[in-house]
């Protein structure tokens, strides 16, 4: 009798998601670490900023977001937010069979893993801090080690408005770095995926001072690229292709950002309509 094989390669996209440029952070890295892997990029720019928004109205969008990129015949969704990470993982792997990655666990490990005085500060988005939910990941992953966790919220403004290098990011960034320096901390996450765009300005506030920085985008990568291989979800050794990318309306500084981050203009983004727009009441940008 033939033996079934299992399929050479799956190239079905992966859908990657976030409320605006932030996810792109993620995006570069899995087309880095994974170039033949097609990506699907949504940025749900009619609901941008996540972070201030009621955890059940983020559960609502990231659903609707998955459902639409299930619909597109996607083999994984990355959740590249990590606002909505806490607000819909766990709701969404109950509703969807497509394996889904949070941006949450793999940071929380990284930052377990790094720390060598059991202090982790954590900066995120006002939803996320709330949500407590780096505290629950962390403290799985070692209930010795201790968590300050911080809102920073202007911060995901500053990226999306293109002004990650300037005077302000630097000022709100020194006195983060004061406040978890002067906690103990030895390690920072970085809890929210647009604040690795800051990266070249919080090293220049650090200035020397000693800090292990965990970029979420980095280890969800990493998870990524083993839940593939783990499932025999690869896509093998096909051409690198760059990613699709569909916004939820017009996009402004979309297109730079994502040119900044690839090295390269990408494709256009589409507007895709996934709501209708009395929905969008209160979307502020
Ligand atoms: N980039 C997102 C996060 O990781 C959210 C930013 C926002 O929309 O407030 O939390």
């Amino acid at each position: 009798m033939a033996a079934i094989l299992a399929p050479m390669s799956d190239t079905r996209p992966i859908g990657v998601f976030d409320s605006g440029v932030g996810g792109l952070t993620v995006l570069q890295q899995l087309h880095s670490r994974l170039p033949s892997e097609r990506l699907t990029y949504l940025a749900d720019l009619a609901h941008f900023p996540y972070g201030p928004r009621y955890q059940h109205e983020v559960r609502d969008f990231a659903l609707r977001i998955i459902d639409h990129l299930v619909g597109l015949d996607t083999k994984l969704v990355v959740v590249a937010c990590n606002t909505a990470t806490a607000a819909a993982l766990g709701a969404a792997r109950e509703r969807f069979d497509v394996p889904i990655v949070g941006v949450i666990a793999p940071g929380a490990q990284a930052a377990v893993d790094a720390t060598e005085n059991g202090r982790v500060a954590v900066i995120s988005t006002e939803g996320t801090r709330a949500s407590q939910e780096y505290v629950h990941a962390i403290k799985e992953a070692n209930p010795g080690v201790g968590v300050l966790g911080l809102a920073v919220p202007d911060l995901v403004d500053i990226v999306e408005s293109g002004e990650a290098d300037g005077p302000r990011a630097a000022a709100i960034l020194g006195a983060v770095v004061d406040e978890i320096t002067g906690w103990g901390a030895d390690t920072l996450v970085l809890g929210c995926t647009h604040y690795p765009l800051l990266r070249t300005t919080l090293d220049r506030v650090l200035d020397g001072r000693h800090l292990t920085v965990i970029d979420s985008a980095e280890t969800t990568a990493t998870r990524v690229a083993r839940i593939l291989a783990v499932n025999r979800l690869g896509a093998g050794d096909g051409p690198s292709t760059l990613p699709e990318l569909l916004v939820t309306a017009q996009p402004r500084r979309f297109s730079d950002t994502a040119a900044l981050l690839f090295g390269e203009a990408l494709p256009q983004p589409t507007v895709v309509a996934l709501w209708d727009s009395a929905t969008v009441v209160g979307a502020t940008s």
